[in-house]
């Protein structure tokens, strides 16, 4: 059998903010059958996660690029890899199954055929959507819990900040944060946000940087005694005024730095002054690093969907052809939660 397999490339190199010129969607005749003794694994994509860290892959140079196995350059006019679900149609592997759904690395596209040596592991689903395996229950819900619970090691009743505080990773940062008893303030992009966090998410604070002048005396407004724990998605000019409001022995956990991915000129310029006499801590961290806690994020996360204490906050669109738009949106403060492209029905 035979399917037409739809697919997104970059048509060059993306040095600064992505547009949908950028991209075009190709098509491939594909059989849908595979060699026997080989690896090979034709899936059929379900959800594909989209993710800010593909703008890195997609610079002509970039020193995240060399730096880790998931952040390698995208070629231009090739398929391109991503996180998300799907169901296997033909397998030469014997730990796959037609039929099984996977979750892991698969494609841009309509279908994902997988050589060599690949990231995909079968799904139990748990009972619950499979688009949670994206986002809370996927590298977004790992990244908020190593990052909060591992690199930033929170005391009950410590103040936290976080920056992107609406999106994938910050929502979820700013509900373990409150369930695990902290002070939660959250920063993101519009009033809608703004409200969100307050009112459904139970931030105990939040606010419009876009609103603010003087992001340094915003920050003394919201914690006029010092933070303890930045969680940092952002950088730039949000990263200098955290750090100015730092308290003695602060913690800054580096996740990204959305305000920098596009923008090569700006740089954040921390006081290190700050950093030196109040021994502030400054960490960057990659999820992929943390899989030691994957077992407790799992646990601990579905116990606090079943019980209902956490959200699922998602933002999905649909088909494959609308997946640049999907992602320039993640730069422009378009989504809500995890930015999800729901590619097909099971
Ligand atoms: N270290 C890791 O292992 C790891 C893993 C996953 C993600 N990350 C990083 O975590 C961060 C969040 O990722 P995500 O997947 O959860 O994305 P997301 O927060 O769902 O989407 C990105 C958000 O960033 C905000 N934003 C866009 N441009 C901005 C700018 N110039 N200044 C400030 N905010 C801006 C937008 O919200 P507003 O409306 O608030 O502007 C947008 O919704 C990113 O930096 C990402 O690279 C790191």
């Amino acid at each position: 059998m035979e399917v037409t397999n739809n697919y997104i490339v970059i048509k060059s190199h993306i040095n600064g903010s992505p547009k949908e010129s950028d991209f075009e969607t190709k098509s491939e005749i594909l059989a849908l059958s595979v060699d026997l003794g080989s690896n090979e694994i034709i899936v059929k994509n379900l959800y594909v996660s989209i993710d800010p860290y593909q703008i890195n892959r997609m610079k002509s140079k970039s020193s995240s690029q060399k730096a880790s196995s998931f952040a390698v350059a995208v070629v231009v006019g090739q398929v391109i890899d991503a996180y998300g679900v799907g169901k296997v149609l033909a397998s030469a592997n014997p730990e796959f199954e037609k039929g099984d759904l996977v979750v892991g690395l698969i494609t841009w596209g309509e279908y994902s055929v997988l050589k060599g040596d690949y990231m995909l592991r079968k799904l139990d689903p748990l009972g619950f959507p499979l688009s949670y395996q994206v986002g809370i229950l996927g590298f977004s819900g790992l990244t908020a819990y190593a990052g909060f619970f591992e690199v930033c090691k929170p005391k009950k009743g410590e103040k936290v900040f976080v920056s992107a505080a609406s999106g994938s990773v910050g929502n979820l940062v700013g509900q373990y944060a409150k369930l695990f008893g902290c002070h939660v303030v959250g920063c993101a992009g519009s009033k809608e946000k703004v409200a969100f966090l307050k009112e459904k998410l139970g931030f105990d604070d939040a606010f419009n940087y876009k609103e603010e002048t003087d992001l340094k005396a915003t920050l003394t407004k919201y914690f006029p005694d010092g933070i303890d724990i930045y969680f940092d998605n952002v950088g730039a000019e949000m990263l200098e005024a955290a750090v100015a409001n730092m308290k003695i022995s602060g913690r800054v956990a580096v996740c990204g730095v959305m305000a920098e991915y596009t923008d090569a000129g700006k740089r954040a310029a921390p006081d290190m002054l700050d950093v030196v006499y109040k021994r502030i801590t400054i960490r960057g961290f990659l999820a992929a690093d943390h899989y030691n806690v994957y077992e407790d994020f799992i646990s601990t996360t579905v116990d606090h969907l079943q019980t209902g204490s956490i959200q699922a906050i998602e933002d999905i669109s649909t088909g494959v052809d609308s997946i640049p738009k999907a992602f320039i949106g993640l730069f422009h403060g378009d989504n809500i939660g995890k930015k999800i492209v729901k590619i097909a029905d099971e």
